[in-house]
């Protein structure tokens, strides 16, 4: 396995729209391998979630694990969500926004269909922060970061944020 770089904003990349997955390439030796490359690149960041928009593959998939323990890793496949109802708010962060946290009003309950890595079809009924993070990353998926629903003027804040930290990382 090995770690992938992650792209971080405001990398134009980030806002590729995603590409369905193919059911073939689902059984791909390669395909199988990127989501354990995928999962070792979010354990080690560390985070709970990584749609693969993040290392610059635009297809629609991510790797979840909301466990304190590492013990629930998912894959979510051509996800969709069918329904959603309620409101909760979070303080979500983002590998691709590193340092930066934002409360972010999204559905407390959804309703999810998706494909697990052996090509299974689901669907789920989940809440609290998993639904929190499937809402993330298919917004990854969508080109849409968790900055864009902050003010223009925030989001400039972060932007500008980021550009410094990596100036003193790279001095
Ligand atoms: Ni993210």
């Amino acid at each position: 396995m090995s770690l992938l770089p992650i792209l971080e904003f405001p990398d134009p990349r980030l806002r590729t729209k995603a590409a369905p997955v193919e059911a073939a390439r689902i059984t791909d030796p390669g395909f199988q391998r990127l989501l354990d490359d995928m999962f070792e690149t979010m354990y080690e960041a560390p985070g709970i979630g990584l749609a693969a928009s993040q290392v610059d593959v635009h297809q629609r998939f991510m790797v979840i694990d909301v466990s304190e323990d590492k013990s629930d890793p998912q894959v979510f496949i051509n996800p969709q969500i069918l329904a959603k109802a309620g409101e909760q708010v979070y303080q979500e962060g983002c590998l691709s926004v590193p340092g930066i946290f934002a409360d972010v009003t999204r559905a407390d309950q959804i309703d999810v269909s998706y494909l697990d890595r052996h090509g299974q079809p689901h669907q789920a009924q989940v809440d609290a922060l998993l639904a929190v993070c499937i809402q993330h990353e298919i917004d990854h998926l969508d080109g849409k970061l968790f900055v864009d629903y902050l003010s223009p003027l925030k989001r400039e804040m972060v932007r500008k944020k980021l550009a410094k930290q990596r100036k003193l990382a790279a001095d």
